[in-house]
């Protein structure tokens, strides 16, 4: 596949030479996404994010938006947002690493971009730290981390406006028995609980729905129509809205 260029770094915004742009993105242990920081240099994330973008169909033109990035990240879907006119505040987490947002590559692309996204180091348990509501809410690939995905869905919902849209990715509970109709047979709303590291041998992934009990979840928080966009390999996208 080939590098993700999107979204393309304005050339006024280029004030590191090369050496110093390869300088920083090497500061940087593990790039999950793959962002144009100047001189051609993208960074060598490995999440097909353009991918993301074709399923989630985010707005074209989003001047005058405010948006909320949660589980930012590097910031890729921060600064396609900002490249199409968006006012984005930015945040991410890691439960247990309090203060220490340098894994992620946000700071860095940030800076060689030239971005005026606003990052916090902040919880999506911690919603009410930032001031304002937003129009658009990416929670992306975020919810399977969480030990308490309702309570993260409310305060996603607490920081709408009126109308505000939610955009969610996430992986889903399906069961690969029943081949190609695994993915919901059971017509039930069920969740899979991960109590150490049972899924993907990582201990940051708690709870996988599957797809009835996801579009429950979504529901009993209060959000009105449940717009079901994609489904790719075992993750689910939907936008929805306050
Ligand atoms: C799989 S990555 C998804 C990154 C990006 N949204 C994407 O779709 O490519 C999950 C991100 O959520 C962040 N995260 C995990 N728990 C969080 C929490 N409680 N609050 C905010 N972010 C969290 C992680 O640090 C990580 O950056």
């Amino acid at each position: 596949m080939n590098p993700v260029l999107c979204p393309p770094i304005l050339q006024v915004a280029i004030v590191y030479s090369k050496d110093e742009t390869l300088a920083e993105i090497g500061k940087i242990q593990f790039w999950r996404h793959r962002i144009d920081v100047g001189h051609g240099i993208v960074t060598p994330g490995r999440n097909d994010t353009e991918r993301d973008v074709a399923y989630l169909s985010l707005p074209e033109d989003m001047t005058g938006k405010r948006v909320l990035d949660i589980g930012c990240s590097d910031g890729y879907f921060s600064f396609l947002c900002e490249e199409r006119g968006a006012e984005v505040v930015s945040v991410d987490h890691v439960p247990g690493l309090p203060g220490k947002p340098g894994q992620h590559g946000f700071r860095v692309a940030a800076k060689l971009r030239g971005s005026q996204a606003r990052f916090h180091w902040l919880s999506v348990y911690d919603m009410n730290k930032i001031d304002g509501e937003f129009d658009i809410i990416l929670f992306l690939n975020v919810l399977y981390h969480l030990k308490h995905p309702l309570l993260a869905l409310e305060n996603v919902y607490g920081k709408l406006v009126e109308g505000g849209e939610m955009y969610l990715k996430t992986f889903f509970y399906q069961d690969f028995r029943y081949g190609k109709y695994g993915f919901d047979i059971f017509r039930k709303s069920l969740c899979r609980f991960y109590e150490k590291n049972e899924l993907n041998n990582d201990y940051s992934n708690w709870w996988a729905p599957n797809k009835r009990c996801l579009e429950a979840m979504i529901r009993c928080t209060g959000f009105r129509g449940v717009c079901f966009l994609a489904r790719y390999s075992d993750r689910l996208y939907y936008k929805t809205r306050k």
